[in-house]
């Protein structure tokens, strides 16, 4: 990989400096890459108020991206979603959020006392996931809460199906709303024509990209787009400086510039190779068969980086165990239900030749395969607000209370099953039966699900 020009200048400060007696502790010795690890300064600028070198990047980002401004983020699409809900909406205001949102989301709607009106995707007719949300939908939702300041969108989504951003896009302006795409899933898709468009061409008003998903840059590294005024970019800094460290990792920025600047040159080319791929796995497909790889309804545009299979006799814990021990392939998701396999810019063909071993040797054929819902939550049970988000996270009075007597009772904190990290209780939610059922159910598979437990229960409200 080339060196974009903030490494450049880190090396020409890692020679100059032969005696730091600034941070960090290492003093550019002994760690891996610690001799461009910097801090602020004469000559590396400062992340949270750019005048030089990083200035002079987060403008060639944005050129590349073709967006207005661009920030770089430490922390993640996590803190940058944050940043961008709070500056586009004061505290008591509203905003339009589809229920399968990123747990940041719901942080920025308890940190910044944001109202939520939630609102349902469409549901995979197959594999009954939340795929997308629509014109209508979001023009029925803004009869419905026409006080709303905007709407933050998920597309692509993890399992690579989208939305028609630029429509969306439109509807809002329309009625004088903001859109914020988060793009954690589609850093790419810029730089690859045959995939769908991205946020930032199709007119969104802040995207924020996690580069590290798909780009070659290290976990944790970010990328904000503005692409109008409808947000104002200062707010959303302001925000970030208070939401990131004042120590931001120089490692994290050199990386993001040099992934971006990869990607345009070259991941037309590699995500083009790996689309062939996905399209030949398709083509190959005999029906009857335990493990499928999934498409969208015909004609629908999708992220083919994403390769998810359906496992149609339940038996995906078994399949990932064998992938892993007797392949080397490791899954980002791995479920009873669905493995999902996602490429990225460091994917070569022999680990797509792997997982085609893989898939081959679990390929039985299956006399009729069972539903297995990717995400089997009732979707309309979620997000039964009885108490305002904010007011029930600050609440003091909790206590713990076992699952089989929650019913009725209302949440204090998040419940989030790991994958997808998609919360399916908020803080003040009355629990219904039916979702208590659901934990209860993944706690008994082993599944992993923050804020519940076997034992102890649900941490509801005690008034
Ligand atoms: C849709 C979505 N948004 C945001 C995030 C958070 O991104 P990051 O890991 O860059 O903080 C994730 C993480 O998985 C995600 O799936």
């Amino acid at each position: 990989m080339t060196a974009g020009k903030l490494q450049k200048q880190l090396e020409i400060l890692a020679e100059r400096d032969r005696h730091r007696l600034h941070m960090p502790g290492h003093k550019g010795r002994g760690l891996p890459l610690a001799a461009l690890d910097f801090t602020e300064i004469p000559g590396s600028d400062n992340l949270h108020d750019p005048r030089e070198i990083i200035a002079d990047v987060q403008n060639d980002l944005a050129g590349l991206y073709g967006s207005v401004s661009a920030q770089l983020v430490v922390g993640g699409t996590t803190a940058g979603n944050m940043a961008a809900l709070m500056a586009g909406a004061a505290p008591g205001e509203a905003v339009l959020v589809p229920v399968n949102s990123h747990r940041s989301v719901f942080s920025a709607l308890a940190l910044g006392r944001i109202e939520g009106r939630f609102i349902t995707p469409v549901l995979d007719g197959t594999l009954g996931f939340p795929r997308e949300l629509t014109v209508e939908q979001v023009e029925a939702a803004l009869d419905r809460f026409p006080e709303v300041r905007g709407m933050i969108l998920t597309t692509p989504t993890y399992y690579g199906t989208v939305s028609d951003t630029a429509a969306l896009a439109e509807c809002l302006h329309r009625r004088d709303k903001w859109l914020i795409v988060d793009e954690a899933h589609g850093a790419h898709l810029a730089f690859c024509p045959d995939y769908p468009r991205d946020a930032v061409a199709s007119g969104a008003d802040v995207v924020i990209q996690s580069s590290h998903k798909m780009l070659a840059t290290y976990t944790q590294a970010s990328l904000l787009h503005c692409c109008s005024r409808r947000i104002d970019p200062q707010r959303i800094a302001r925000f970030l400086t208070m939401l990131e460290s004042s120590s931001p990792s120089y490692l994290l920025m050199m990386a993001v510039e040099n992934g971006v600047r990869e990607a345009a040159q070259s991941g037309h080319t590699i995500f083009e190779g790996i689309a062939k791929r996905w399209d030949q796995t398709q083509k190959r497909q005999r029906a009857g068969t335990k493990l499928r790889l999934y498409a969208p309804p015909a004609a629908q545009p999708y992220d083919k980086s994403k390769w998810l299979w359906a496992v149609a006799d339940g038996s995906g814990l078994a399949i990932a165990k064998k992938w892993r021990e007797s392949f080397g392939v490791y899954c980002e998701i791995e479920t009873a239900g669905y493995l999902l396999a996602l490429t990225g810019m460091g994917t070569r063909t022999e680990d797509l030749d792997a997982l085609d071993n893989a898939v081959a040797a679990c390929q039985e054929p299956v006399p009729e395969p069972e539903a297995c819902p990717v995400d089997p939550v009732p979707v309309a049970a979620r997000f039964n607000q009885t108490v305002p988000l904010w007011q029930a996270f600050y609440e003091q009075r909790r206590q713990q209370c076992p699952l089989a007597a929650c019913a009725g009772r209302i949440a204090a904190r998040s419940v989030i099953p790991y994958p997808p990290g998609v919360p399916v209780l908020l803080p003040g939610d009355t629990i219904t039966r039916e979702m208590a059922g659901y934990l209860a159910g993944c706690l008994r598979r082993g599944e992993t699900v923050i804020g519940a437990d076997k034992d102890a229960g649900l941490e509801v409200l005690a008034v």
